[in-house]
Parts: C-alpha cells; structure tokens; sequence
C-alpha cells in the first residue's frame, strides 16, 4: 500500500511482493538507480557554477578535466549499476554499442537488462531548465550466465518489467512503475532522501495542454498538421494552451499532471522522428499506459513495435488517452 510521506527506499521493500518474481533483484537494482540519481541530482544543481568551475572541455582550477553534464550522468548511472553487479547489461543513449557486465563471479547471473537516456533535455542545461532521466528494465530473454546479446534488448516495451524517470526540475522527483500504477517520489535535498509525494498518479483523460516544436510545421505530415489546426480552433474547451519545454521527461510530467499531448512526429526532415524507441519512448509509454494514458506512434501502441535497432527512432504521440486517439483519428484520415 503506497502511504505518503514514505521514503522511497520503505516503499520498494514493501512493495517487493508486488513483482511476480520478487527475488529482490529488481529492487536493488531500483535501489541503485536511487543512489545515481542523487549524485546526477549533486552534479545538476552545480550546473550554473560552469563559469566558476569550468566549461566542458576545459580543465578546471584543481586541474581535472571538466566533463559535459551528460558524460557525467552517463557515467554515474553506469558505474552505480556496474559496482553493485546487479545487471547483466546496459544500453544507453551515450554508448554505441551496448555494454556487458561479466561481474566480478565467475558467471553473472544477474537477470536484468537496463537501457537509459542518462540525461534527457541537455540543451536546457544551459539555460537553467528541467532535464530528467529515462530508464527501462528488461528481464534478459538469452540464459543467465552467458554474455548479453542484442536479442536481450531488442525486446517490445510490452515486456519491461520496470521503467521510470527523474526529472531534475524545481524540485528532484523520481517516477517509476513496476507495472502496478505509477508512483512520484520527491527529494529532500537536505537530508538526501526521496519521499513518496504523488501516489498512483493518473493522467486526466482529456486535457488542454499540446506540447510540439512547432518550427517544424511545414515538415509535419498533414495528419499532424490538421490535428495542430484543431488544438488551435475556438470550441468549448479550444483553443489549447501550447506548452513545449524541449525536455521530453519535463514535458511528459507536466501533461502527466495537468491533462494534455506530446508530440514528436516523422517530418520532411526527420524520416522516423527524433525520439529513441528504447531508451526515451518505450519507458515513457510504460509510465503513461499505466497512469491511464496513451502512446503511439500513430498508428501502432509504442509499446507493441518490434525494435529493429539499439538507438532506432519512431515518431511520438503520448498523453491523455482521449487527446492521443483524436490525433490518431487525424492520422488515419490524412496519413
Ligand atoms: P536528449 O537531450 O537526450 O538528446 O533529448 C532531447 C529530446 C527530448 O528530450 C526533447 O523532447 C526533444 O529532444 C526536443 O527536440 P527538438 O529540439 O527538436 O524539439
Ligand atoms: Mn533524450
Ligand atoms: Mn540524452
């Protein structure tokens, strides 16, 4: 039973009986992600000292190498699952190829696969905006025991057994699923500890909030263009309110809350989108399902596409469930 004002960490034991395997690997393994994103949490919030410290690729007045925020992120994520062996392999936006962790035993038998964007929204950096993280647990479909294959990642989103984000905003929040509702944690900085503070969180299934980059307007297929048109005509609840942050956790989050859609659709300039199916769309569409929303690529629930590619990227719709079909619907009959 998810209470407020429980820590996250009371939370996860509690709930271990939840999972259907429940051997306590999932949780330590949330648990690790928990500790990697208060040191990113540490490493964001000193964002706007680059001047003081140093920009990226620099070297700073201690003479250590000034590091992007995302090398940071990635590094810290990686390191934190490494150490504690809990995964069997990691895939991740920064890395090319995926990574296999042989672990210090002869034969690692950790039965868990992590694929992640480390840091989400990285050019809001600069600027003093929300960025996040994205995260998404497999089960590994290859034997315990021998080395991770591509087969481990390429699964639908329909088969992660976990997935989840922290968005570092105005305040630090981690959101996760098991696939037992979807809970929000908050951080209190002061004593390094995240506290459930939004419990079975549901997008509303309608809203007046659209979120696309816009500038790509001309570039949108006219399904998508129609369905902008619509957000923007005068009737009871319309116009919508244009909300767009460039950060994809942000955006999700906000919509989560407040009722609304995002989009990110192909373009003449972009094929297949922008948005990476394994690391950015899967696990938001895991959260989003199971908060009672919706996420497509248009046509097809993301969650039922059979990847192709480790950093393969589909076109995005994903939000209140009545906003996603109604674009849909503009998708079906103008293409
Ligand atoms: P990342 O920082 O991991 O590369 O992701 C950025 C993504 C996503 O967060 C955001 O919604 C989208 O790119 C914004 O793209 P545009 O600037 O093209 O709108
Ligand atoms: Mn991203
Ligand atoms: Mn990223």
């Amino acid at each position: 039973m998810a209470r407020k004002n429980q820590t996250l960490g009371e939370f996860i034991i509690e709930n271990q009986a939840e999972f259907k395997y429940s051997s306590g690997e999932l949780s330590r393994l949330i648990n690790s992600i928990r500790l990697a994103a208060k040191v990113v949490n540490h490493q964001v919030n000193k964002a706007g000292l680059v001047d003081i410290v140093g920009a990226a690729g620099e070297t700073n007045i201690q003479g250590e190498d000034q590091q992007k925020l995302d090398v940071i992120a990635n590094e810290t994520f990686i390191s934190t699952l490494k150490n504690r062996e809990i995964v069997c392999g990691i895939g991740s936006e920064e890395n090319d190829d995926f990574i296999t962790i042989e672990g210090h035993k002869e034969d690692n038998q950790n039965k868990y696969v992590v694929l992640m964007d480390p840091l989400d929204g990285s050019s809001n950096i600069d600027v003093n905006v929300s960025v996040g993280t994205i995260f998404s647990i497999y089960r590994r479909v290859t034997p315990p025991g021998t080395p991770v294959t591509m087969e481990d990642f390429l699964q639908p989103g329909r088969n992660q057994v976990a997935a989840g984000y922290i968005i570092y905003g105005t305040s630090t929040m981690l959101v996760y699923t098991t696939g037992h509702g979807v809970n929000g944690f908050t951080l209190n900085p002061a004593i390094g500890t995240f506290y459930l503070s939004h419990p079975n969180m549901q997008f509303p299934k309608d809203g007046t909030i659209y979120s696309v980059n816009e500038g790509n307007y001309t570039h949108f297929p006219l399904g998508v263009k129609k369905y902008i048109k619509y957000c923007q005509e005068e009737s009871e609840n319309r116009p919508y309110t244009s909300r767009y942050i460039g950060s994809l956790v942000s955006d999700i989050h906000r919509n989560m809350i407040k009722g609304g859609i995002y989009l990110y659709p192909k373009s003449s300039l972009n094929a297949n989108g922008k948005l990476r199916l394994l690391y950015e769309c899967n696990p938001m569409a895991f959260i989003t399902e199971q908060a009672g929303g919706k996420a497509s690529d248009g046509y097809t629930s993301i969650l039922d596409l059979k990847p192709t590619a480790l950093h393969q990227r589909v076109p995005f719709i994903c939000g209140s469930q009545h906003m996603v079909e109604k674009a849909e619907a503009f998708m079906a009959e103008f293409g």
